[in-house]
């Protein structure tokens, strides 16, 4: 058969399974496969080309999902006429077919998920009836621009009880989501800011500067931020995740935040965003304080979210400005309505007055820390080939295994037994040589305490690794 000409490059990055798949797609298009040919099976090629059934059974998938082929059961697998595909000829991502398949995941181990088990309904039922009655027709028409000054309120006093952030509810904006939030405060720092965002970090601020040319990335090591990196560039803003950086866990260590306050007060322009998102979950050590509590020069815009403390489906996040960003901020929105439903900015401010909130917050770090501890049990017995890192605060960890499989491996491994997880790469932006093992994006916070121990249990059969004994791979 002409296409097991394929010629594969075991020392080659691009592992093997991408190879082949790549090989036989060409070989289809330029048609040295025959329409209708059968491909030889799993077996067979296996012998022939010496690389294991699973890299085959990647790469067959992949054909399948592309339509290039179809299997045929108990038969084998079929080329595909090509005329009935539209072909379109750019880099194809492996493996990620992801949005229409999230259902069919039995384990979900993703970051933005939290534990929808714990859930006070019943407060929150009684304070929407409450908001929700005739007694509050104002709550019908719009209130002001920023939020309405009861939640600002209950924010800016929780925030310097827990966080440390000094503010008024003047200086806090009220926006559905971080990012709804962001493109505001990018608007608002105007079109010569340049930003730094961190690399791993948040896919939302990748795209929103990536494309405008308006970024660069700055790496992430164990400390966070590398902040000498930082200031070789020519950024004027550096957005953060300093409490429990996203997707690492890094914590921002105590040298590199004053390096980069002092980074930001050596220019009027420079700005620091601190993107506190999941602080609330801390686990071991004191809490550690805001950034903007210690900056003494009004350089830092905090910003924060109820998607983890609460729900994300509540679409509840804030801003807070330093003073000398305010009077801008009134000038350049104070046409735009808040984006928050008033019903729930006064139903979650009766949430946080009435003491809900601290409770609910108390509950969950517990919960949180519960499946934490059997996650770190769990993984002990498989360390030194898994270990974690970055789980001193937050819903996510990162595993890092020291296998030969890539991170798409791994994921593609996990996928087939129904296990849904991510590779730090996806995180990435550019070319960046982060790992010397596949590391995994591990979010806990949806997955029940009763069945977390099977989870991970099930995720590292799935990769094949045996207990505390080298990977044979
Ligand atoms: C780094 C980071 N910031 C903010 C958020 C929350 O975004 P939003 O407020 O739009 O739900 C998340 C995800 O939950 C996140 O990972």
């Amino acid at each position: 058969m002409d296409f097991l000409m394929v010629q594969l490059n075991k020392d080659s990055k691009i592992p093997l399974y991408e190879q082949l798949y790549k090989g036989i797609k060409d070989a289809i298009i330029n048609g040295t496969i025959e329409e209708g040919s059968k491909l030889p099976s799993k077996k067979k090629l296996e012998d022939y080309l010496a690389i294991s059934q699973t890299t085959i059974e990647f790469a067959y998938s992949q054909l399948v999902a592309e339509g290039f082929i179809s299997s045929e059961p108990r038969k084998g697998y079929f080329v595909h006429n090509l005329e009935e595909l539209a072909l379109i000829e750019q880099p194809t991502p492996l493996v990620l077919q992801e949005e229409s398949e999230i259902d069919s995941y039995s384990i979900d181990f993703s970051p933005g998920k939290i534990d929808t088990e714990s859930f006070p309904f019943k407060v929150w039922r009684k304070y929407a009836k409450e908001v929700i009655s005739e007694g509050n027709k104002d709550f019908l028409l719009l209130g002001h621009p920023q939020g309405d000054y009861i939640l600002r309120e209950q924010i800016a006093s929780y925030l310097y009880q827990s966080r440390g952030v000094k503010c008024t509810p003047e200086q806090i904006i009220l926006g559905s989501g971080t990012e709804q939030i962001m493109p505001l405060v990018i608007r608002l720092l105007g079109r010569d800011a340049i930003y730094g965002i961190e690399n791993p970090g948040y896919p939302l601020t990748h795209h929103l500067l990536e494309d405008d040319q308006k970024s660069v990335p700055i790496p992430i090591d164990e400390d966070g931020v590398i902040v000498s990196k930082l200031e070789q560039t020519n950024a004027t803003v550096m957005y953060v995740t300093p409490s429990h950086q996203f997707p690492t866990g890094a914590v921002l260590s105590a040298t590199r935040r004053n390096q980069l306050l002092h980074w930001a007060y050596q220019q009027s322009n420079r700005y620091i965003i601190e993107d506190d998102y999941d602080s609330e979950f801390r686990y071991t050590g004191k809490p550690i304080p805001a950034l903007q509590g210690i900056d003494q020069n009004q350089r830092v815009i905090y910003l924060s979210t109820f998607s983890k403390s609460l729900m994300p489906s509540l679409r509840i996040a804030y801003a807070v400005l330093p003073k000398s960003l305010i009077a801008q901020y009134k000038k350049k929105y104070s046409y735009y309505a808040a984006t928050v439903p008033r019903m729930d900015q006064h139903l979650l401010a009766r949430f946080m007055e009435d003491g809900s909130f601290a409770k609910h917050l108390n509950k969950m770090r517990k919960i949180y820390k519960r499946k934490l501890e059997i996650i770190t049990k769990t993984i002990a017995e498989y360390e030194p080939i898994v270990t974690i890192s970055g789980e001193q605060a937050g819903m996510h960890l990162l595993l890092t295994i020291s296998t030969s499989k890539s991170e798409d491996e791994l994921v593609l491994l996990a996928k087939q037994a129904g296990i849904r997880v991510y590779g730090l790469q996806e995180y990435v932006t550019g070319e960046l040589d982060i790992a010397t093992y596949p590391k995994i994006v591990l979010g806990f916070g949806g997955i029940e305490v009763e069945i977390i121990n099977d989870a991970i249990t099930s995720l590292i059969n799935a990769w094949d690794i045996t207990k505390n004994t080298a990977d044979s791979i």
